[in-house]
């Protein structure tokens, strides 16, 4: 797939068969996080991948995937990856948890996996699952698996005030506002 095309097709995902990825579909979403941009290139960033099907649906029951109520019919994401920085480092350090997502999650699609960026999890009840590199915190953590569920953009004038979660489950319009509304030219 064009690299282009892949930015703009990129969604995020937070319905999942149960099919789990196999450790060797994310070395390569490793590999691109390694690579990502990070601030005076210190590469603090740690990832632990979480593949143990128990303990993927610990961490389900203290993330909030906005679309995730009816677990009965699709599955929580099979696998998670917890994205750990140094305590008491930069609030900039952020934009390296920004940039390796991006690249994780365009190197995903080419393994046919979608991922979902969750910065809303109870991090002391998945703190007692996991040991946490000493002086490490959790930053974000990341869904992955194989969608069960198709999300496409469309072009929109205006976002909506409310995030509705759609009628059909299954195909999610996400409102994308025009590259002309969210530049300014000065030439
Ligand atoms: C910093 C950041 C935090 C996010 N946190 C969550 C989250 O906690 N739960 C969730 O379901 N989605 C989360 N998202 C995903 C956004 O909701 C999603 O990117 C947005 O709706 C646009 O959809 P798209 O990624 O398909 O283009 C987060 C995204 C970013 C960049």
């Amino acid at each position: 797939m064009e690299l282009i095309t892949a930015i703009n097709r990129r969604r995020s995902a937070r319905k999942f068969l149960p099919k789990s990825p196999e450790r060797e579909q994310i070395l390569p979403i490793m590999e691109a996080a390694r690579f990502a941009h990070s601030i005076a290139n210190r590469q603090v960033l740690r990832y632990s991948v979480i593949l143990n099907k128990v303990k993927s649906r610990h961490i389900s029951d203290y993330v909030n995937l906005s679309s995730n109520t009816d677990k009965e019919e699709f599955a929580p994401p099979s696998a998670y990856i917890i994205c750990c920085g140094p305590e008491g480092d930069s609030p900039s350090l952020f934009a390296d948890v920004g940039t390796a997502f991006q690249n994780m999650s365009l190197a995903a699609m080419t393994e046919k996996l979608s991922m979902c960026f969750i910065t809303q999890f109870d991090s002391e009840q998945i703190k007692q699952q996991f040991e946490l590199e000493n002086g490490y915190k959790i930053l974000a953590i990341f869904a992955l698996g194989y969608a069960a569920e198709s999300s496409v953009a469309y072009n929109a004038e205006t976002l909506p005030e409310h995030i509705e979660n759609a009628s059909d489950s299954r195909i999610i319009q996400i409102p994308k506002l025009r590259a002309s509304q969210i530049t300014t030219w000065i030439e």
